[in-house]
């Protein structure tokens, strides 16, 4: 029989008869492969057969009342033991879902599942567990578990394999309540030719494991592996297909180790754990202002402190400025942990609100410990921080700043004030600059707060050292 050939899309599955460099549907380069097309009563392809079977699933239908009421003892939410992590999941970990967990190489990815298999068995009296490594061998993870004191021979089951196929035949026999796989760019399936980490590849194990997490009812967790821009490597579609979607992250050079949701079917995508690395595996770290704001004797030149809100959290941050006479034409604006244009844009209302000759200056901005603001709630601090490196002046210790600033030099109140004022009443500021608000709020916290109020970024010397 002669088969003809056609080329399909590895990242959207766009196929035409003809090669072309770039696909027009998703404006990927070089994403075309060559297949051949089969008789298709021969063999259907799988990702056919899970569409089918999904089909089949949602082809009966029932009441949303009646789906409550089946679903809510089946939905309890598993207790990780780690309540960093039950935080950022929106409250324990949902029984059939399928949880993505992204991060460098070495940054704890391994340590951190295997910390969840041991929280969840000393949680959960009847819980069976499965992890599969594709990277590391049954004795390599056994080693790893002494290392972190983890012992439960009976309902912790170890394999490597790098083939879906031979792991469900694993699942048939065992029948665990959770899948731990590590990491994604190692499984393959052989209904498939491409190697394994091919995006074909990639999305086609994902929708197996991900039709096994609904129909068998077992929640998976899947390590993947990120590129050099920080996302999780293959195409994005598979982050559309999971559940949840983790971060993992820490810079490297320090131990502390950030968890980020940035995607999140059963909870908040604005929740932060923090934790840290040590030699007996990974710490919850409670209280993560203290390990963002450095120890401070006397007032500092270009230092500042906000309080920026993660999910329900608030956390204190330091902000660092540096400004500089410049020799260059364009004067640099460098930041770190913050978007550069936005230190453009409030240093450009420094010079025109305050009358700074900032143009011929390079303005370096950092954000300690590695986390990155994206609230409008730590403009105020950071114009502070650039006026102070400035002018060379200081404000006081123990001091923290809270406002979004306009374009015109205003300072526009925030949300969620009040949680904020309680965070620094509870870690011990003395003084609080913030925009114009109710005085009844105020009152409630003017015994241990000081509070200067500013309308407009030209009033920030009021509130010198
Ligand atoms: P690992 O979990 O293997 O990272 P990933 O799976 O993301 O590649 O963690 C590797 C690093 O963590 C390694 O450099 C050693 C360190 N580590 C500790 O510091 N303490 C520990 O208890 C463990 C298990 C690892
Ligand atoms: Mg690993």
């Amino acid at each position: 029989m002669k088969t003809k050939s056609y080329y399909a899309c590895q990242t959207c599955g766009y196929t035409t008869p003809r090669w072309l460099g770039r696909c027009p549907t998703c404006e990927e380069w070089n994403s075309l492969i060559e297949k051949e097309e089969t008789d298709p009563t021969e063999s259907k392809s799988s990702l056919a057969t899970i569409r089918e079977s999904f089909l089949k699933k949602t082809s009966t239908w029932t009441t949303l009342e009646d789906s409550q009421k089946n679903k809510a003892s089946a939905y309890q939410r598993l207790h990780t033991g780690i309540a960093e992590l039950d935080r950022v999941l929106g409250g324990g970990l949902v029984p059939d879902s399928f949880v993505l967990l992204g991060g460098d190489p070495g940054i704890g990815k391994s340590t951190l599942i295997l910390q969840v298999a041991n929280g969840l068995i000393n949680n959960q009296n009847e819980l069976k567990l499965l992890y599969i490594s594709g990277e590391e061998s049954v004795e390599q993870i056994a080693l790893r578990a002494n290392r972190l004191q983890i012992h439960h021979q009976n309902r912790f089951f170890l394999a490597s394999e790098t083939e879906l196929e031979p792991v469900f035949e694993i699942i048939k026999e065992l029948k665990p309540q959770v899948l731990f796989m590590d990491s994604l760019q190692t499984f393959s399936t052989q209904s498939i030719s491409s190697a394994p980490g091919n995006a074909a590849q990639l999305r086609e194990v994902t929708a197996r494991l991900m039709t096994l997490a609904k129909s068998a009812g077992i929640c998976i967790w899947m390590v993947g592996h990120v590129t050099k821009d920080g996302a999780i490597a293959g195409p994005k579609m598979v982050e559309h297909m999971v559940d949840t979607v983790l971060y993992f992250e820490g810079d490297g050079t320090q131990d502390y180790r950030l968890l980020r949701t940035v995607k999140n079917r059963f909870g908040s995508t604005q929740e932060l754990g923090v934790f840290e690395m040590t030699g007996q595996g990974l710490k919850e770290i409670l209280n993560p202002s203290s390990f963002f704001l450095s120890e401070r004797k006397e007032p500092t030149v270009g230092t500042t402190i906000t309080v920026s809100l993660e999910g329900t959290r608030p956390i204190f941050v330091e902000l660092q400025a540096l400004v500089i006479p410049s020799g260059l034409a364009m004067p640099r604006r460098t930041a770190v942990g913050i978007d550069h244009t936005k230190i453009s844009l409030l240093t450009a209302i420094l010079e025109r609100h305050l009358r700074l000759p900032l143009s011929q200056k390079d303005v370096f901005f950092n954000v300690s410990g590695g986390l990155k603001l994206s609230e409008p709630a730590s403009d105020l601090a950071a114009i502070a921080a650039i006026w102070s490196s400035h002018t060379e002046k200081t404000f006081p210790l123990n001091c923290v700043f809270m406002g979004e600033v306009g374009l015109t030099g205003e300072v526009r109140t925030i949300s969620q004030l009040e949680l904020r004022l309680q965070e620094a009443k509870k870690l011990g500021f003395k003084t609080v600059i913030l925009p114009h608000t109710s005085n009844k709020l105020l009152d409630q916290y003017k015994d241990d707060l000081k509070f200067i109020q500013i309308s407009n970024v030209s009033q920030i010397s009021k509130i010198l050292a």
